[in-house]
């Protein structure tokens, strides 16, 4: 006996919560929108005039043609809440209800019904959207001699992953001819989870450093520098300096030793000054002498 009343309430109750739909509401107010991440919570606020006092509260989702009873409260009597028990918690004292572990599935309008204790109505229509986030994108770049007027040629290469909706990657700072034939982008949607794996190949011209990074959704790559000027490592720098100035002191030191050695015979009648090669050869016919004489 006990069991068929209480079945008769639950019917009465979900009767009137199916019969307060939109169309026969007195105020009707323009759609709200917001935003969820996906396994994160979101707290949906009913915009209703807290300074009159509130007799009931009602979050329905509508899926189709239906709507159906989210959560809620009610000052006369009790609320069938079964399937969101886990998922929601009512506020009371600013009308919201926060939805916790959200899936794509919670996406779309919802109404929020509004009682006043003094008999009038007013229904808000809600539309939550649900978005999931891309992981730090993954950049990286290969770069090889290009024609020489266009400097070096560089494959840059951008993925993500886990994200929701599809997005586009953006390489921000690089002016990229993006209808190039070989810049590719791959977008391929798990069928499971609905979230998106991006990949974009781009070709790239460079003839000085640039950095480059990109980005898919909200999410920003690191950063790497390309076309980085080509020098030889700081140790063969250093080597290649240490043997010129090697040479150069050479150079000096030979310079300065035949100077000093014209010096001591500054003898302007002697015709052998301007050929110092006669000078030397001069040398071993004197010591030929020296020989010849002992
Ligand atoms: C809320 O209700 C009070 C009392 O009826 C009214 O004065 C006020 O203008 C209402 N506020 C809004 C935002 O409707
Ligand atoms: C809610 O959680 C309780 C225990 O935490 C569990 O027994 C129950 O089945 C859950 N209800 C739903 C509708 O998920
Ligand atoms: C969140 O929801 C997913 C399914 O949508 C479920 O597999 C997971 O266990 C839930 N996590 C928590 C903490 O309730
Ligand atoms: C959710 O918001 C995004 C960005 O504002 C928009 O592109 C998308 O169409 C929206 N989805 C729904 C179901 O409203
Ligand atoms: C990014 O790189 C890491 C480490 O190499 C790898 O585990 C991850 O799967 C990559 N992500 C994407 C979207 O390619
Ligand atoms: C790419 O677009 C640029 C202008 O945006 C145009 O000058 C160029 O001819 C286009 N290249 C191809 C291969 O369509
Ligand atoms: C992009 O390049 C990576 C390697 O850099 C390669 O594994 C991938 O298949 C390429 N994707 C497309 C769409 O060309
Ligand atoms: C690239 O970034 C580095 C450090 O992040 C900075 O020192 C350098 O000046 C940047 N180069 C260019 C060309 O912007």
């Amino acid at each position: 006996m006990k069991g068929s009343i209480c079945s008769l309430l639950a019917l009465a109750v979900t009767s009137v919560l199916l019969t307060a739909s939109p169309g026969d509401c007195s105020t009707e107010s323009p759609e709200r929108t917001f935003y969820a991440v996906l396994g994160q919570s979101v707290t949906l606020r009913c915009p209703g005039n807290l300074s009159v006092p509130i007799l009931r509260l009602y979050l329905q989702m509508q899926r189709g043609q239906k709507d159906y009873f989210i959560n809620g409260f009610a000052r006369d009597k009790s609320l069938p809440v079964t399937e969101y028990l886990n998922r929601t918690e009512v506020n009371e004292m600013d009308l919201s209800i926060t939805m916790s572990n959200i899936s794509f599935s919670d996406e779309g309008p919802y109404t929020c019904i509004v009682f006043y204790t003094e008999g009038s109505k007013e229904v808000h229509l809600i539309s939550l959207n649900v978005t999931a986030t891309y992981s730090v994108p993954n950049v990286t770049a290969d770069c090889i001699h290009g024609q020489v007027t266009r400097g070096k040629k560089c494959q840059l290469s951008c993925s993500s992953t886990g994200g929701y909706p599809e997005s586009e990657v953006k390489w921000p700072g690089l002016h990229l001819h993006l209808n190039e034939s070989d810049n590719k982008t791959t977008s391929l949607q798990d069928p499971h989870s609905k979230t998106w794996t991006i990949n974009q190949n781009v070709t790239y011209y460079c003839d000085q450093p640039t950095n480059v990074s990109c980005s898919i959704g909200h999410a920003v790559s690191h950063t790497i520098t390309i076309c980085q000027a080509d020098s030889f490592p700081l140790r063969v720098n250093v080597a290649i300096a240490f043997v010129v100035t090697f040479v150069l002191f050479l150079i000096l030191v030979l310079v300065l030793m035949k100077c000093h050695h014209r010096r001591p015979r500054p003898n302007p009648e002697d015709p052998a000054l301007g050929f110092p090669l006669a000078d030397c050869h001069s040398q071993p016919q004197n010591s030929g002498d020296v020989t010849t004489k002992r």
